[in-house]
């Protein structure tokens, strides 16, 4: 009977005691800025990282927010309150909102960093010529938060970049007060938006470089809570 009970308490993934009672903000999937009543400014961002990194953090005990935008993903995780959102607006607000009960933000979204200016309230008819859209910039939201952030607070970031990729994700780190950033480079093959899987590289604020093998976006989401999990 002992070894049974073993078996079946063995078989449960055991809470990490670092990390239950803890709380998260995690932001994933794309936003959509709308033009008119049926168009809006997109991006390919399934919200399936940003998705991943909630679920492993609510399996190891921690209760999180998660701010999704517009995704079709299901998400039924007892310890994740899902706040589904539009805009980037939308983002901004709720994040600034649940920031302040959060001791962990994971900022995964693919937010848009322009909107347009005027949201036209009938449909927009086309007429000859060229048409221009005015874009005003968006709030960021990760860079709000880093404002915000108190010591025992950690912020995480992601960096998507295409060249110059090591430096531009440490200057982002530095620029927007995070512990550590998340770097997917575009030039790896099976990595990015649409994909499951995900090659990331981790920069830390002591400088530290990791970099992580191609793997399930589920795996990797394992890799950065056990980065969090050692700022604990
Ligand atoms: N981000 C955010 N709010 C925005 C834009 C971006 O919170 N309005 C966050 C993303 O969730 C991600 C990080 O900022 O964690 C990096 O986003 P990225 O688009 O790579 O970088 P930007 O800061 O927008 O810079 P750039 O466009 O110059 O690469």
């Amino acid at each position: 009977l002992e070894l049974s009970l073993n078996l079946l308490s063995n078989s449960k993934k055991a809470p990490s005691t670092k990390l239950s009672k803890k709380k998260a903000l995690v932001t994933a999937g794309p936003t959509f800025e709308a033009i008119d009543p049926v168009r809006f400014i997109g991006n390919h961002s399934s919200g399936k990282m940003g998705v991943a990194i909630a679920n492993e953090l609510a399996d190891r005990g921690v209760a999180v927010d998660l701010i999704l935008g517009p995704s079709d993903i299901e998400v039924s995780n007892k310890n994740i309150n899902c706040i589904r959102v539009t805009s980037a607006a939308e983002m901004h607000q709720y994040s600034m909102d649940r920031f302040n009960d959060a001791d962990i933000a994971v900022l995964a979204a693919a937010v848009a960093d322009y909107t347009p200016k005027n949201v036209s309230n009938s449909k927009i008819k086309k007429a000859n010529g060229i048409m221009t859209l005015e874009l005003t910039k968006t709030k960021d939201i990760l860079k709000d938060l880093g404002k915000a952030k108190t010591k025992d607070q950690l912020l995480v970031g992601f960096a998507l970049e295409t060249n110059n990729e090591l430096e531009n994700a440490s200057k982002k780190l530095k620029e927007k007060n995070l512990n550590f950033i998340v770097l997917n480079s575009l030039n790896d093959d099976g990595a990015g938006f649409e994909f499951d899987t995900n090659k990331i590289t981790i920069l830390d604020d002591s400088n530290n470089v990791e970099k992580f093998e191609l793997k399930a976006k589920i795996e990797v989401a394992k890799d950065i809570v056990d980065k969090i999990t050692s700022y604990l």
